[in-house]
């Protein structure tokens, strides 16, 4: 299979080499073409975002306004702060360039005179890495005023990498505007959308690093190629990270639509010891997760994965085998999104906190058979409520985890104690709620 996004290529991190490569030939390409037969081809493509939802890349470029004196930009997302996705920074340490050159087309297409690359903070080794690319390509001519002269063009940009700011949330596209500006990483209320108000109330593209890395490669090899590359709905590579309970973890690129059973154990090897798969979360840690019993036939797509109650989300594929203890994994889980919960609005705020609580109080062994019931009432309570999919990513996996895994659950709690779960919990404050009160 041909690898798109991480080419099987010796030090194609270094610009001489990836120029030998042919790189930064589909920039020149694309400046050739008008920016509406950019966006055409991007759309043509297929190609869908890598940061999780899944969204028409083309279609997002095209809601950019085009009669505006409003100066436009482009985010590049690179926060990468999701458990179990570790796919991005592959990029920044082996294909520094390719991500450059897409972030200068997607530029161009959206007439964006700057791009900010928000990178997660932690990440110390590879912004270094990042911003030597970055200025060798400034360097050679490839980036700011100069790439006039070097391409021929009209048209050039400059390209910033922003570091990121050490929290998750950081990651949710309007709070990446958000801590770009300098504030706190609030996400903000939608609409207005980041297509007519996103940074510094300017019209705004934000697409992950992976999404515009493949940019270069539709170009220079054109739609029609790169439609053709894996799932029809859902073409191209994804790059998929592996972890868990797998004897060769990492990062694979594969076609869409491979089976997920093929990922486990052609590529990563399959379980230590060939013990049994109980649970894997295909898509990183917000994704519902799918029993060892329902993985055979699954690919590795956008529609498949959801047609099973699943989702691609960042390709993250955590793997847990027959021995995993869930009730520490899922308030392990929690334990991230309520530390991760921005605390912005209610719902999320104190319903994280009280999965976690609830969880934790199972897991050292002082939970009560309603506690299930309970779990299930505040994921969804929190559900639908919220400003952002933070609280979604809090839900999902306990709402998931409980109802397919109940049995295992149920033997954690105390069968013959229960307390009354409210429907509703909104209306209730913190201290009034059961899991504050409980003493056993
Ligand atoms: C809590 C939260 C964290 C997120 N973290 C990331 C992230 O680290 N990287 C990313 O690309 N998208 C992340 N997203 C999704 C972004 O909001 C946005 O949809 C994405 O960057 C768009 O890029 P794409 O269209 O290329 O997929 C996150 C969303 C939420 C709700
Ligand atoms: S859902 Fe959670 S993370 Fe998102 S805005 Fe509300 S409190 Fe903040």
């Amino acid at each position: 299979m041909e690898r798109i996004v991480l080419p099987d290529i010796k030090d194609l991190h270094l610009i001489d080499v990836y120029i030998q490569n042919g790189g930064y030939q589909a920039v020149k390409k694309a400046y050739a073409m008008s920016t509406d037969d950019v966006i055409a081809e991007v759309k043509k493509s297929g190609l869908r975002g890598r940061g999780g939802a899944a969204f028409a890349t083309g279609l997002k470029w095209s809601f950019m306004p085009k009669t505006t004196d409003k100066p436009k930009y482009l985010c590049v997302n690179g926060d990468e702060s999701e458990p179990g996705s570790f796919k991005d920074r592959q990029i920044f340490e082996f294909n520094p360039h390719q991500l450059l050159e897409g972030v200068l087309i997607a530029c161009y297409a959206i007439q964006a005179k700057a791009a900010y690359i928000y990178i997660r903070g932690e990440y110390a080794k590879w912004v270094k890495l990042l911003q030597k690319a970055l200025d060798d390509a400034y360097d050679k001519g490839f980036v700011g005023e100069k790439m006039k002269e070097t391409l021929g063009s009209q048209f050039s940009c400059d390209i910033f990498i922003h570091k990121g700011a050490g929290a998750y949330i950081c990651g949710e596209e309007s709070a990446l505007m958000n801590s770009i500006e300098g504030k706190r990483a609030y996400p903000r209320v939608k609409p207005p959308f980041p297509a007519s108000n996103g940074l510094w109330g300017n019209p705004t593209t934000i697409n992950n690093i992976e999404t515009i890395t493949n940019v270069p490669a539709i170009i220079n090899k054109g739609a029609e190629w790169f439609s053709k590359i894996g799932e029809p709905k859902h073409p191209g590579t994804i790059l998929c990270g592996v972890s868990g309970h797998v004897n060769k973890p990492g990062v694979y690129e594969i076609p869409t639509g491979t089976l997920l059973t093929d990922v486990i154990y052609k590529l990563a090897g399959g379980v230590p010891g060939d013990k049994k798969i109980k649970c894997v979360i295909p898509g990183g840690s917000s994704m519902p997760p799918l029993r060892g019993d329902q993985l055979e036939g699954v690919k590795m797509d956008a529609d498949s994965l959801k047609a099973i109650g699943s989702g691609i989300g960042t390709a993250g594929v955590i793997v847990m085998d027959e021995d995993t203890n869930l009730v520490k994994v899922l308030a392990r889980i929690s334990k991230f999104y309520h530390h991760e919960s921005c605390g912005q609005c209610t719902p999320c705020r104190e319903g994280a906190g009280w999965l976690q609580k609830v969880l934790e109080r199972i897991a050292a062994g002082n939970g009560v058979s309603s506690d299930l019931d309970l779990l299930i009432s505040i994921a969804s309570n929190i559900e639908g409520n919220t400003v952002c999919a933070l609280g979604e990513a809090a839900a999902w996996p306990v709402r998931f985890m409980v109802t397919k895994f109940r049995q295992e659950f149920e033997t954690y709690v105390k069968a013959d104690v229960s307390i009354p779960v409210p429907n509703k919990v909104h209306s209730m404050r913190a201290t009034e709620f059961p899991v504050a009160d409980i003493k056993l």
